[in-house]
């Protein structure tokens, strides 16, 4: 699928998109908190009203490269409206940039990997859905927002690590399913060597996190392992990516939308990313 023409406006973002939440009220008892989960479950909508690719809110740089860019592909989950979204965050892009420099050590490299995580993270989960709860504070009961659905982080082992236990400390209550997955150097195909999932998904919405997005070959074949185990709601989140492995993303799996904090040139004959910042896995754990 070709990546439609920047509008010449933005066009008003659909507001029957935006959920429709019940209000759920006055949960006292577990019980009652998980049947408010299975009700909001079950009352997840479909998008299929909504014209299809309508393109919102895109940005196309001189360089020809999208930030910001968020499409609408009809019959998919509500998250999926933001296809490619390309962080604009000024601290993103000075994270990114301390990223990439080969002066950077492995300790500083780590809890940059961490910070740019947390701050995708953020942007990424932006459309989870809340139900309303009562929380008694020290003055008096108060009505307030709790996050319904089950989250799961999927780190591609290993260079997803860094990025999965950053984004744990936001969201402590989410899950962690790792996935050990690694291109074969000589065919650069991914090959699967860990995968712990259990029979059936304990999780509403999943992160697939891997810093580099470079052929899309593993990415690709972690969110076909997702789905085959029936989760339909995915997300992905890089650090930085190749258009190479965007295209692979977005022609295999065009429900998932994919969050980057930026996108760069090509790849080189290695399958590395250029720019890029060499070897993320290599850099967080000081074996280069
Ligand atoms: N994996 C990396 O760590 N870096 C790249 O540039 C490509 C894949």
């Amino acid at each position: 699928m070709s990546i439609p023409d920047v509008p010449d406006k933005n066009p008003r973002i659909n507001t029957e998109l935006r959920t429709q939440r019940s209000g759920v009220s006055g949960l006292a008892s577990k019980n009652q908190y998980r049947a408010a989960h299975a009700a909001q479950r079950s009352k997840r909508f479909s998008v299929s009203r909504v014209h299809p690719l309508t393109p919102l809110c895109c940005v196309r740089g001189s360089d020809g490269i999208l930030s910001g860019a968020s499409y609408l592909i009809p019959d998919t989950p509500h998250s999926a409206k933001f296809m490619v979204h390309i962080s604009k965050h000024p601290l993103v892009r000075h994270k990114v940039t301390l990223l990439r420099d080969v002066q950077t050590a492995p300790c500083d490299f780590r809890n940059l990997v961490g910070e740019i995580a947390q701050l995708m993270f953020f942007e990424a989960t932006a459309d989870l859905e809340l139900t309303r709860v009562t929380v008694k504070t020290p003055l008096t009961d108060c009505e307030a927002d709790v996050i319904w659905q089950r989250v799961g982080i999927v780190p591609i082992l290993r260079a997803g690590l860094g990025m999965a236990e950053a984004m744990l400390r936001v969201l402590p209550k989410a899950c962690v399913w790792h996935l050990g997955l690694f291109r074969d150097h000589s065919t650069h195909q991914p090959i699967t060597y860990y995968n712990k999932l259990p029979p059936l998904p304990n999780i509403d919405v999943g992160y697939v996190v891997d810093p580099m997005l470079a052929t899309g070959g593993s990415a690709s074949a972690a969110i076909a392992i997702l789905k085959s185990w029936g989760l339909k709601n995915i997300r992905y989140i890089g650090l930085i990516a190749a258009p190479e492995g965007v295209a692979v993303l977005r022609n295999e799996h065009p429900d998932v939308a994919i969050y980057l904090a930026a996108l760069d040139s090509h790849l080189n004959e290695n399958k590395y990313i250029v720019p890029g910042l060499g070897d993320a896995g290599d850099r967080q754990f000081g074996t280069c």
